[in-house]
């Protein structure tokens, strides 16, 4: 066997889950007197999540009136809580109407714009299932939080995706990537228009009314914001993959003719895509895939779990394979392995970038290395993207060009030092080991340098933790 097997095989898989987890300190703020805390403990964003108990499983029952945007409908999450709990939080900005907690009714009130408090009949004690189902409705575009509303509008429906704030918006939660869950997402729409979101289709049906519901399925654990949801009228174009696995492209009907045209030609190759990063990056992790276009510039694509969201930005004046690449290596850097914290994004935007450059390799377009020093000459000592860490952006600065470009670079700084085979096997064993799960950035240093045998302290000092221009000579040329 390689260097790789061998060390995972000699640690085992619950030694290394236990050094993996050392030194990153549980992150959930504590808290006392009964109360959960109304953040998760992300030192970026800390009334992101929530203290006090865990989710397992969102069942969302919706109905959608695309002519007012009105969002109307019930929520169930299955958890259990972790400490005695009094009250708890969920993370959500539309109207409440009615609150039960293991079938009881519950008080609940409003903290600032996105925040709910809860107050079960009775206290929930550590370790206790809790099924928490909230009744609401509203307007999400007309709705503010934070100073921003995220929920888009289309011409005939909308589109909820974004990063890391969109559940606000359309289902209350616990709103941090720390906590994953499976979901069901049933969407009741007007006849004629679509719904779509993650996972498996479990099926349509009329629901009365002039109504159709859409019923899907994402049974892989998955973070809030990667929760998507469009309606419109749209055309779906279904198939499966070489393995069996459904695909699902969704592409709205009032795209133009060359939108559609590019759209169709960069997404469609989603399947294939797929298909070439499992043999980098380790199994697909998931079940089902696809993409969804909606007539809408949104500004940015999205690596929503299974069904990417693109933005009409990139297909304006020609195909983007490239753009499909990124969010689809999110599949694996970002949703199968999601950040600890949020400052772990280099994690994410990092890992997607480098793909492209991967990609370009495997084109033949130019080697990962070329684009790499490419990208490092055409940044000035003074360049914006110098002054940012990518390990640790800032909020303000969680996707700025440093967590892409320079994060990129990073991992050809490494691909440099560790050679391709070791590279690649760290890449698939970070994937494997962290499956459905979280992971923090000196996890990650601590596989590397495991699995390479190497001290990469100043490596990651340098790419991650610095800032200023590092020297050319940091990329190690291969010789011959
Ligand atoms: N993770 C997204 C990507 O693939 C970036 C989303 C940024 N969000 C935004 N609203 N601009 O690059
Ligand atoms: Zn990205």
């Amino acid at each position: 066997g390689n260097r790789i097997g061998r060390v995972l095989t000699a640690l085992g898989a619950a030694a290394l889950s236990t050094v993996l987890a050392a030194g990153v300190a549980p992150a959930a703020a504590t808290a006392s007197g009964g109360v959960g805390a109304p953040g998760i403990g992300d030192p970026y964003y800390p009334d992101y999540g929530n203290g006090g108990y865990r989710i397992s499983h969102y069942d969302l029952d919706l109905d959608y009136r695309p002519g007012n945007d009105h969002l109307a409908g019930t929520a169930t999450l299955t958890g259990r809580a972790t400490q005695y709990l009094t009250r708890f939080d969920l993370d959500f900005a539309l109207t409440t109407d009615a609150v039960t907690v293991n079938g009881r009714p519950a008080r609940f009130a409003r903290s600032g714009d996105h925040e709910l408090v809860l107050t079960p009949a009775r206290p929930l004690h550590t370790g206790q299932r809790m099924v928490v189902r909230v009744r609401y409705h509203g307007v999400p575009s007309t709705v503010t939080a934070e100073g921003f509303t995220s929920w888009m509008r289309t011409a005939d429906g909308a589109v909820a995706a974004n990063e890391p704030e969109i559940s606000w918006w359309w289902y209350p939660s616990n709103d941090h990537p720390l906590d994953k869950a499976s979901y069901a997402i049933d969407v009741t729409v007007p006849t004629g228009y679509q719904a779509i979101s993650n996972g498996i289709l479990a099926g349509t049906q009329p629901a009365g009314n002039g109504t159709t519901r859409w019923r899907w399925r994402e049974s892989r654990p998955m973070a809030t914001y990667l929760a998507v949801l469009a309606v419109g009228h749209y055309d779906l174009d279904t198939s499966t993959d070489a393995r069996g696995r459904p695909v699902i492209e969704a592409y709205d009907q009032g795209l133009s003719k060359d939108h559609a045209l590019y759209a169709r030609a960069s997404v469609g190759l989603t399947a294939s895509v797929i298909d070439w990063e499992s043999s980098l990056f380790g199994p697909y992790p998931f079940e089902s895939l696809g993409g969804i276009v909606p007539n809408y510039e949104a500004g940015f694509a999205l690596e929503d779990q299974t069904r990417p969201m693109y933005g009409l930005d990139f297909f304006e004046t020609s195909f983007d394979p490239y753009v499909v690449v990124h969010e689809n290596a999110h599949q694996w850097f970002g949703d199968s392995v999601s950040v600890h914290h949020w400052s772990d994004i280099w994690l994410n935007e990092g890992f997607a970038g480098y793909a492209e450059w991967l990609y370009s390799e495997h084109v033949g377009a130019g080697s990962a290395l070329s684009v790499a020093l490419a990208d490092y000459d055409a940044h000035p000592a003074d360049d914006p993207l110098w002054s940012v860490e990518p390990g640790d952006p800032g909020a303000k600065h969680q996707f700025s060009d440093a967590v892409y470009d320079r994060g990129a670079m990073a991992l050809q700084a490494l691909r440099d030092v560790v050679g391709d085979r070791t590279f690649f096997g760290i890449l698939r064993a970070w994937a494997a080991t962290h499956r459905y799960g979280n992971g923090s950035i000196p996890q990650f240093e601590w596989l590397a340098e495991r699995l390479s045998g190497r001290d990469l302290s100043q490596l990651f000092d340098t790419w991650l933790f610095s800032t200023g221009k590092p020297p050319r000579s940091v990329f190690h040329l291969p010789a011959g």
